[in-house]
């Protein structure tokens, strides 16, 4: 259920900025990086613990300037993503945990000084070979049937270890990634093989990177996030079993957990038709698909909120029907379910989409040519704007005036 405050909120953004918009609430995202922090600290004791978040979950830098403020680290995983960072001064504390890149890209990324977890035995050759200097980190592919797209598999360690000896250099660290909204069993299992290979292969190791994946429940309406405190619990009891080094270092790159439930998506309805016995409506928004194309893997099982012309919740939901899009892909539905709605619906309500700060904006879909819609962010008792609403044309916007012709 909304309050008043967050109704006032509601209604503000949406006044001053108009719907589609994206609002972010700043408390939120600060309260997610906390609950991992304190679970890490009580479990992890003195143990050295980095939280780096991937840009690309969210990828608005005001964002991840909280998220800097708070002492987290970024993830990376392009040249564009370092460039769009330094443009906001937040390039100074990232990891970047890519797939196999170019070689520029590459160069790039270890000259401005990014760790890199390593995705094939051809780039360690490359970082040994071009920066002899520098550590050696490698993502491995741990996944049962080795049928990730990347990362080195455990078969090619043999290889790995004659390659670090023949030039005297040491592994310092491994990364895995488990999977996106992948369950406690399986993280816990991807925990037990990685640090079982680390105690056997690599004791001497100086860093663990654990990668993302944690599970967010969207259908729940509350206890929706993954359970750190069981995690780092588990954790540090493997760690005791596997007597690994007071030294090594541990790295988590939590990103749906971490904003998930940070944004939310507000549309204006404008128009419902009832089928002829008055039992199921057809709601028109001024939403779409290709704002949130696949926040939840397509599913986008994302909690409502219908909100009246007063921006007053509605709690009576005795109704179903469909919530439209406003483009004419005749899939284009903002969930691709029938929902509950309330029976006075009406244009000129607003409907909200929760949980949408994790692979919403973002993923903004430039098909069908609806431009993107603006981000606010609330802080304390204030809206501010962090992302213009785009211009009519920006689906054009790298379109010359004429053809230009490569001489
Ligand atoms: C390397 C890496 N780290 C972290 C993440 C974040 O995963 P999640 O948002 O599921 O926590 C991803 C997502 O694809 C990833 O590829």
């Amino acid at each position: 259920m909304t309050n008043m405050k967050n109704s006032n909120f509601y209604k503000k953004t949406a006044q001053a900025l108009g719907t589609p918009v994206f609002i972010y609430w700043e408390k939120r995202l600060e309260t997610n990086i906390s609950r991992i922090k304190q679970a890490a600290e009580h479990h992890l004791a003195n143990r050295e613990l980095g939280i780096y978040i991937p840009y690309f979950t969210n990828s608005n830098p005001y964002l991840f300037s909280i998220v800097r403020k708070h002492g987290c680290g970024i993830a990376i995983q392009s040249t564009e993503e370092w460039h769009q960072l330094n443009a906001h001064n937040l390039a100074d504390k990232l990891i970047a945990s890519p797939t196999v890149l170019p070689q520029e890209e590459l160069k790039f990324l270890l000259e401005k000084g990014v760790r890199v977890n390593l995705s094939s035995i051809d780039e360690v050759e490359w970082q040994i070979n071009n920066f002899p200097e520098k550590n050696i980190f490698i993502r491995l592919d741990i996944s049962v049937d080795s049928s990730q797209r990347t990362g080195i598999k455990p078969w090619e360690i043999t290889g790995l270890r004659k390659i670090l000896k023949k030039n005297n250099k040491a592994l310092a660290g491994v990364h895995i990634y488990v999977g996106t909204l992948s369950t406690f069993e399986k993280i816990v299992k991807y925990t037990d093989i990685v640090l079982a290979l680390v105690s056997r292969e690599f004791p001497e190791i100086e860093m663990v990177n654990l990668g993302g994946g944690f599970y967010y429940n969207y259908e729940k309406t509350f206890n929706q996030h993954f359970d750190w405190d069981a995690y780092f619990a588990m954790l540090a009891k493997k760690i005791g079993t596997y007597n690994l080094s007071p030294n090594m270092k541990f790295e988590i790159e939590p990103g749906r957990d971490v904003f998930a439930d940070v944004g939310e998506l507000v549309l204006s309805i404008h128009h419902v038709v009832w089928n002829e016995r008055g039992t199921i409506c057809q709601i028109f928004t001024d939403g779409s698909y290709v704002y949130m194309p696949s926040a939840t893997v397509r599913e986008r099982k994302h909690q409502l909120l219908f909100l009246d012309s007063q921006f007053k919740e509605s709690s009576d939901r005795s109704i179903s029907g469909w919530l439209n899009g406003s483009t004419t892909l005749s899939s284009d539905f903002l969930l691709p379910v029938i929902i509950e709605v309330p029976l006075d619906v009406k244009s000129g309500h607003f409907v909200i989409v929760k949980d949408i700060g994790a692979y919403g904006a973002t993923q903004h879909l430039e098909f069908l040519n609806r431009r993107p819609a603006a981000e606010a962010l609330i802080t304390d008792n204030k809206v501010q704007i962090i992302n213009e609403r785009g211009a009519m044309t920006d689906k054009i916007r790298s379109v010359p005036q004429k053809p230009i012709f490569i001489k």
